[in-house]
C-alpha cells in the first residue's frame, strides 16, 4: 500500500489558488463551511515535490485540470483524492474549465436531479467541438451510464466509476498517452481508494474514508450498484494516517462511509468500530473525531459507550430513518421498524452528555399513504432531531423501487416535503431557542467579510456565527456564548 501524504496547501508548485465548486451542497449531506486557512511554504513540502513524477509526453502547459463534484461528503473526498493523484503528476489546479485542459466532473446519481447536472455541464462543450479540452466523467453517474457517456457525450474521453478509483493513475496515463477513450468501470473491485497524495479542501477538518460502498440494499437506492459492495480499511492504516493528519496540522478528523458504523477491519486485529473511534480519538494532537453516515441496525451500545468512555467523539450522531412508518420501511428495506428506531435515539439520548442527532427523510415512496406521511410527522416530534434533510423520493436505475406501484405525483410529493420541513424548523427553531445563554466550544472555520464576525462548529456541528474583537481565530478552538437563536444556526458572542 502506497503511503498517504496530505498536500493541504493551495499552492504546491505555483497553481493559483483553486475556488472548490460545490454542487447542490445539500444534496446528500450537510453544508461544509470551507473556511481559507493559513498556507504552506513550499519549503514544508521538500519530501513531496522531490516525488512529484512529471511525465515527459506532456508539455508544462498542457497539464492544468478543473474539477468539480457534486453530491456527497463522499464524493468531496474522493475528488481530493483524484486532485491528489493529479498535483502529485504535476498539474495545476485551475478555477475555471476554461483554463484547463483537463476538465472533471465528479458526479453524484442519488437522486435524478443530481445526475441530469453534469449532462448540463458536458452540453456546454456540444457547440464547441474543437475546445481541445480533455473531458472526464468520474463518480456515480460514470459507473452507472458507463459507456453510453461516450454515445450520449462523444467529446467525453474518461469515464471512471466511483468503485474503479484505485485504477485513476493507471487511467490518466493513458490519458496522457493520447487515448481518448478511456474507462474504469470495474464493480467487483476490492481495493480501497487510498492514494499518493491527498489534496484537502477543508484545512480544519480531514476527512478519512473507512469503508466504501455498501451492502445494505434499500429497496429506492442507487449507492450499491454505483459503489460497489462494502470495502473496510484496516485499522492500523486508518490510524497511521491520521497520525499523518495530526503531523500536518489536524486537529478534527471525520471518518467517512455510507454506512460508516458498519465498518469490519480486515486485519487480523478485528477492531471494531467503536474501538476504532476511541483508538483515533486516543491518537496524540486530535480534539474531535466525527463519524457518518450511521446506519441504525449496526448501531450498538458499543459505539454511544465509546462516545461516553472518549469526549474527543464529538457529540453527533447522524443516523437516518427516511420514514417514521413501519410498513413503508419494510417496502424500504431498511431492516428496522419504527418503534427499532426509536429505541435506538433512547439509547443515543442516554449518554452521559447531550448527543445531537440529525436525520435523512424521504418523502413520496411510492404507497405512501396521508397516515404514513403523519407517522414520519410524529416521529419528527419523537426524535426531536436537531436537524434533518428531506428528500422527494426520486426513482433510480436499476433499484426496486422503481417498480413499485401507487407512485406519488410530483406536487403531492411537494406539498409533503414542505409539510415535513415546517414541522422540523418548529422543532428548531424551539431546540434552539432553549440553547440561548449556553456556552459552546466551536472550531472557527470561517470569518464573514463584516469585520469581527466569525463562524465555526460546535461538537454537536451546530453552525455558530459569533462576534468577536479578535483578528487572528481562524483554526482556533474558543468559547462561545449563544445570544440569539435562528433555525438553521446560532448566533453567539465570543467569551474571552
Ligand atoms: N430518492 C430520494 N432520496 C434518496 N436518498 C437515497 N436514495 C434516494 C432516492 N432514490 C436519500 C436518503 C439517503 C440520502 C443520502 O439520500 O435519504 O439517506
Ligand atoms: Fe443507500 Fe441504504 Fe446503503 Fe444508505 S444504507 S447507501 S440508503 S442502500
Amino acid at each position: 500500500m502506497s503511503s498517504s501524504i496530505d498536500v493541504r496547501l493551495r499552492d504546491l508548485a505555483g497553481t493559483a489558488p483553486e475556488t472548490a465548486v460545490r454542487g447542490d451542497a445539500a444534496e446528500c449531506g450537510e453544508v461544509l463551511g470551507r473556511g481559507d486557512g493559513s498556507e504552506i511554504s513550499a519549503d514544508d513540502f521538500k519530501f513531496e515535490i522531490s516525488n512529484l513524477k512529471l511525465n515527459p509526453r506532456q508539455p508544462a502547459g498542457e497539464r492544468t485540470f478543473y474539477l468539480e463534484t457534486f453530491g456527497c461528503q463522499m464524493n468531496d473526498h474522493d475528488s481530493e483524492k483524484v486532485a491528489g493523484v493529479l498535483l502529485g503528476r504535476g498539474y495545476q489546479r485551475m478555477e475555471s474549465a476554461d483554463a484547463a485542459k483537463l476538465i472533471l466532473y465528479n458526479t453524484c446519481s442519488i437522486r435524478e436531479k443530481a445526475a441530469q447536472k453534469v449532462f448540463s455541464r458536458l452540453g456546454t462543450f456540444r457547440k464547441t467541438p474543437d475546445h481541445g479540452k480533455i473531458i472526464g466523467v468520474l463518480g456515480c453517474v460514470a459507473q452507472q451510464e458507463g459507456e453510453e457517456i461516450f454515445e450520449r457525450a462523444p467529446w467525453v474521453s474518461l469515464v471512471c466509476g466511483s468503485a474503479s478509483y484505485s485504477k485513476l493513475p493507471e487511467l490518466i496515463t493513458e490519458i496522457e498517452e493520447g487515448n481518448r477513450r478511456v474507462m474504469g468501470l470495474d464493480k467487483d473491485t476490492d481495493a480501497t481508494f487510498e492514494t499518493e497524495f491527498t489534496r484537502r479542501d477543508n484545512p480544519y477538518r480531514a476527512y478519512l474514508t473507512i469503508i466504501e460502498g455498501c451492502d445494505k440494499a434499500c429497496s429506492y437506492c442507487v449507492v450499491p450498484f454505483t459503489r460497489g459492495p462494502e470495502r473496510s480499511r484496516a485499522s492500523a492504516s486508518v490510524l497511521e494516517e491520521v497520525r499523518r493528519l495530526v503531523d500536518a496540522g489536524y486537529t478534527e478528523v471525520q471518518l467517512l462511509g455510507q454506512t460508516v458504523n458498519s465498518y469490519a477491519d480486515p486485519s487480523p486485529r478485528k477492531m471494531t468500530f467503536a474501538g476504532l473511534l476511541v483508538a483515533v480519538a486516543g491518537v496524540p494532537g486530535i480534539r474531535r473525531v466525527r463519524f457518518m453516515t450511521s446506519h441504525p441496525r449496526d448501531f450498538g451500545r458499543d459505539i454511544v459507550d465509546a462516545m461516553d468512555a472518549a469526549p474527543a467523539i464529538c457529540n453527533h450522531v447522524h443516523l437516518p430513518v427516511q420514514s417514521g412508518s413501519t410498513r413503508i420501511l419494510r417496502e424500504m428495506r431498511r431492516t428496522y421498524t419504527r418503534e427499532e428506531y426509536l429505541e435506538k435515539i433512547e439509547m443515543i439520548r442516554s449518554a452521559r452528555r447531550p448527543i445531537c442527532i440529525t436525520s435523512d427523510i424521504i418523502v413520496g415512496f411510492p404507497g405512501e399513504t396521508e397516515a404514513d406521511l403523519a407517522e414520519t410527522i410524529s416521529l419528527l416530534d419523537a426524535a426531536q432531531y436537531d436537524g434533518i434533510f428531506a428528500f422527494q423520493y426520486s426513482p433510480r436505475p436499476n433499484t426496486d423501487a422503481r417498480h413499485m406501484p401507487d407512485v406519488i405525483s410530483e406536487a403531492e410529493k411537494g406539498r409533503r416535503l414542505a409539510v415535513v420541513l415546517e414541522r422540523q424548523r418548529e422543532i428548531q427553531v424551539r431546540k434552539h431557542e432553549a440553547l440561548v445563554g449556553e456556552t459552546f466550544e466551536v472550531l472557527v472555520d470561517g470569518g464573514s467579510r463584516k469585520p469581527g464576525q466569525w463562524s465555526g462548529r460546535s461538537s454537536g456541528n451546530r453552525i455558530v456565527n459569533f462576534y468577536s474583537p479578535r483578528t487572528d481565530l481562524l483554526g482556533q478552538y474558543v468559547q462561545v456564548r449563544v445570544l440569539r437563536a435562528v433555525p438553521n444556526s446560532l448566533v453567539g458572542e465570543h467569551v474571552i
